[in-house]
């Protein structure tokens, strides 16, 4: 297979400037900058390039809800805030090579007329973050930054903002506030970004991943990427980071609408001391639980979401037969309940109130009609301010559905069956 987000990986270091530019980097923003802004975002928007931060939007898409004949600046922010438990993609790829995101940001920003760039790195990522830092001085010293990029008139500042780290500032409107230095709740939706963002003007807000695939989608071409892809109704390829009950734990580059079962068994060398696959979270831990019956299921956006899932972040979190979902289920909640910015009634008050009914179900004090309240949560909390609430109750409604038996299990004996006594 043909890789593209990890082309310029060296084993155990961080590519350098040389390799990366000797392997054909920076082609894709001299052939953009030949072109017309509009140009350049055709070819995204025909190479079917999907959004890499959760929600799969089309990239190209996007881009062309951003007004070209207001006056004023218009912004990029590249969102690396990655707080999302079983994610870790976008540190992978930056640890190996900081070029291919500087360089789709420079071409995004010739495309969308954009003058001065951000991106917004959480807390924790410092190695990601050293080596955009020297990247962006490299790229600048090599006039393919900074003012007058290759002795043309196009000019682009990429400054890197380090956050305190909240999964919230993830949530892109959120993170528009927090860059302005404001409390990072999020905005009201509309008007989005695209029209009313960063200091109220035009903003495209993308992921690490989705930015980083633009330099060879420009250099190769849109009906490159799209083959790219196992099945007609993917594009490019994915970055899959795994977790969980596997032998190996690994970050992989691999075609869009590759199946579950090839990413665990080929790429993590299988489960874990043998054991036999019960169920995986398979985008970030705001996606609800596939089974076994699911591991033939090609993985891209709408495959996904037709078996009832999503594709997300591509965050896999692999569980064999020996482990207790509703206890992973609390755990994720606890993550969700702690993180709510704390906004809107339905999540500040929903979240901690699903969580304490979840605890008790796990240490036997469950009872039938937790069964119904819970799924009334999930409803309920489909009416907050932003999509953290909806997606903390994914895994929950993933549960409900798939191992709704595990959970009445819990209630009927009175005690954690996954446990053994002594762990009571
Ligand atoms: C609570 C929450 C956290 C999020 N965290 C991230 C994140 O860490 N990285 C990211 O790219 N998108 C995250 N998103 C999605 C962003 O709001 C936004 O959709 C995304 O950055 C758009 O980029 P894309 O179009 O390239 O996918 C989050 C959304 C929510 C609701
Ligand atoms: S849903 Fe939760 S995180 Fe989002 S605004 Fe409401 S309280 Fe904040």
């Amino acid at each position: 297979m043909e890789l593209l987000l990890f082309k310029h990986n060296r084993p155990g270091r961080v590519c350098t400037f040389e390799e990366y530019r000797d392997g054909g980097g920076f082609s894709g923003l001299k052939k953009a900058i030949a072109m017309a802004p509009l140009e350049v975002q055709q070819v995204v928007m025909d190479s079917g390039l999907r959004g890499r931060g959760g929600a799969g939007f089309p990239t190209g898409k996007k881009w062309s809800f951003v007004p070209r004949d207001l006056p004023g600046p218009r912004w990029l922010i590249c969102n690396c805030d990655e707080m999302e438990p079983g994610t870790y993609k976008d540190r992978a790829l930056l640890e190996a090579n900081p070029y291919s995101l500087i360089e789709g940001m420079t071409i995004a920003c010739y495309a969308l007329g954009v003058r001065h760039a951000f991106i917004f790195i959480r807390k924790g990522y410092e190695t990601a973050a050293a080596n955009l830092a020297r990247g962006i001085e490299e790229a600048k010293k090599a006039g393919l930054l900074g003012e007058r990029i290759l002795g043309t008139d196009f000019s682009v500042d990429l400054d890197l903002h380090l956050s305190a780290g909240r999964y919230i500032c993830g949530e892109e409107t959120a993170l528009i506030n927090a860059l302005e230095g404001k409390r990072p709740n999020p905005r009201v939706k509309p008007p989005f970004p695209a029209i009313k963002g960063l200091w109220n003007s035009p903003t495209v807000v993308n992921n690490v991943e989705t930015l980083a695939n633009v330099p060879e989608i420009l250099a190769n071409g849109a009906a490159w990427f799209k083959g790219l892809a196992k099945n007609p109704e993917g594009a490019g390829n994915k970055l899959f980071c795994v977790s969980g009950s596997v032998a190996k734990r690994v970050c992989v580059e691999l075609p869009i609408g590759t199946t579950l079962r090839e990413i665990i068994d080929v790429h993590c060398g299988g489960m874990r001391d043998g054991k036999k696959f019960k169920a995986c979270i398979p985008g970030g831990a705001s996606t609800q639980f596939l089974t076994a019956d699911h591991l033939d299921v090609p993985m891209d956006f709408d495959t996904v979401a037709k078996v009832g899932s999503r594709l997300g972040s591509g965050g896999v979190i692999v569980f064999d037969e020996s482990q207790c979902l509703v206890a992973a289920t609390l755990n994720l909640i606890t993550f969700f309940a702690r993180e709510s910015c704390g906004w809107c009634t339905p999540c500040r008050e929903g979240l901690p109130f699903v969580k304490e009914i979840l605890q008790r179900i796990e240490v036997g004090r469950g009872e039938e009609r937790d069964l119904e309240i819970m799924r009334e949560h999930i409803k309920y909390l489909n009416y907050s301010f932003c999509a953290l609430a909806p997606g903390a109750m994914a895994p929950l409604d993933g549960l409900l559905r798939s191992f709704e038996d595990e959970v009445r299990e819990h209630i009927l004996k009175g005690k954690c069956p996954y446990k053994t006594e002594k762990q009571i």
